[in-house]
């Protein structure tokens, strides 16, 4: 974790630089191609002897802007955005992995993810296996000959839970294997994995970093030669791009990063309290709730996030009935946002998981999913207490 740092003003710093314009905010190069001076240039560019911008496919100044900023938040080379969280995971795995390989993963994960794995495996023969990823000989007993990466969320969508990334970077650098972290419940704020030893670190740039439910957007960050393999092969060659005007809403969302972190992590925290002593409540879901959890909290965060999980006594029906009962908060996916979201994972966004899978995952019929906004806690407090009764 980067103490020292003061991260509002880096924010404001990574996310602007001088133009010829000398425009404050950095203006919007909202086009898709871009001129050669002479066919040598062109032909130059394209050959990769000479800098220069050849087609937004490939890169974009304002694209570029947003790239670099994530990378420099996270600790990284270099970083390369993605017209969705799903297409810079698609990119990074399939630039990594190929047929006959196989991919350790976190037992939880996104459930697109999860989709996403089994359309590799079923179309591409490119098979995963899934392991808690808590103990040394936990991990090692899961890496298999053919295991080519591992891929973890942390904390784990939506179960909170949570995984030592240092510990699996050393067991999996020993075996030669990157280590890709999906960092997308912390941002780089809160969590910089990079620094703990991964390889790669993935965002759905759709949550914290924009953070005004405006845009969907990916990113990955890595050593800057693997970036630039991806940039060449699963982004050029695959397509999904970031639109411009897309980076820059992203770019205006992160200068307020850790203002609407703050909020939201102090806000859920008490939300935390509320809820674990609620008489309707049967359990709630968050990092330092769990044994083990203090330990990695220490290494690898900052706070525990503003993401949290819970049960009701009820069961699915009483998550239903609370659901449609709120006034404040909105029942809808995604997360990150300024606003507070609510949603109920088994029906939803790991709706495609099968049951027996998100049960393995901890993940229960019951469980509801609160994102936390940067309302005044009161306020979401008191929209809960209302709705259950
Ligand atoms: C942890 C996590 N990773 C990845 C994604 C996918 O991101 P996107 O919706 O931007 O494609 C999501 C979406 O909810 C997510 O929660």
């Amino acid at each position: 974790m980067i103490d020292d740092i003061h991260w509002n003003t880096l924010l404001a710093e990574v996310t602007t630089e001088s133009n010829s314009y000398d425009s404050l905010i950095p203006p919007l190069v909202q086009t898709s191609t871009f001129t050669f001076p002479s066919a040598e240039t062109g032909a130059r560019r394209f050959a990769g002897e000479e800098q220069g911008y050849i087609y937004t496919r490939l890169s974009n100044p304002t694209v570029r802007l947003f790239e670099t900023a994530v990378a420099k938040l996270e600790g990284a080379e270099d970083g390369i955005a993605f017209g969705s969280g799903m297409g810079a995971i698609s990119a990074v795995l399939f630039n990594l992995l190929k047929s006959g390989d196989h991919l350790l993963c976190s037992s939880g994960l996104y459930g697109s993810t999860f989709g996403l794995l089994e359309l590799m495996r079923d179309r591409f023969q490119i098979d995963h296996g899934f392991s808690e990823l808590s103990t040394e000989a936990e991990i090692e007993a899961a890496i298999t000959p053919s295991t080519k990466a591992v891929y973890l969320e942390t904390p784990v969508n939506p179960t909170l839970s949570l995984v030592d990334i240092g510990k699996v970077a050393k067991i999996a650098h020993k075996h030669g294997l990157p280590v890709i972290v999906d960092n997308t419940f912390m941002s780089p704020y809160l969590q910089q994995p990079i620094l703990h030893g991964a390889d790669v670190v993935v965002h759905s740039a759709t949550k914290y970093l924009g953070g005004h439910g405006d845009v969907i957007a990916g990113v990955a960050v890595g050593k800057a030669e693997l970036i630039q393999s991806i940039r060449m092969t699963t982004l050029k060659d695959i397509g999904a791009v970031l639109a411009p005007f897309d980076a820059w809403l992203l770019l205006r969302g992160m200068r307020t990063l850790v203002l609407r972190m703050n909020q939201q992590v102090r806000s859920a925290q008490v939300l935390v309290d509320f809820l674990s002593a609620h008489p309707a409540v049967d359990k709630v879901y968050f990092p330092g709730l769990q044994p083990g959890d203090e330990d990695i909290m220490k290494k690898q965060m900052r706070y525990p996030g503003a993401m949290i999980s819970f049960e009701l006594k009820g069961g699915i029906e009483a998550g239903r009935d609370l659901m449609n009962r709120l006034k404040m908060i909105k029942r809808a996916v995604s997360l990150g946002d300024i606003h507070s979201l609510i949603q109920h994972p088994a029906t939803m966004t790991h709706s495609q998981v099968p049951r027996e899978e998100r049960l393995k995952m901890g993940l229960t019929d019951g469980m509801v999913r609160l994102s936390v906004g940067v309302e005044d806690v009161e306020d979401i407090q008191n929209d809960l207490e209302s709705a259950l009764g």
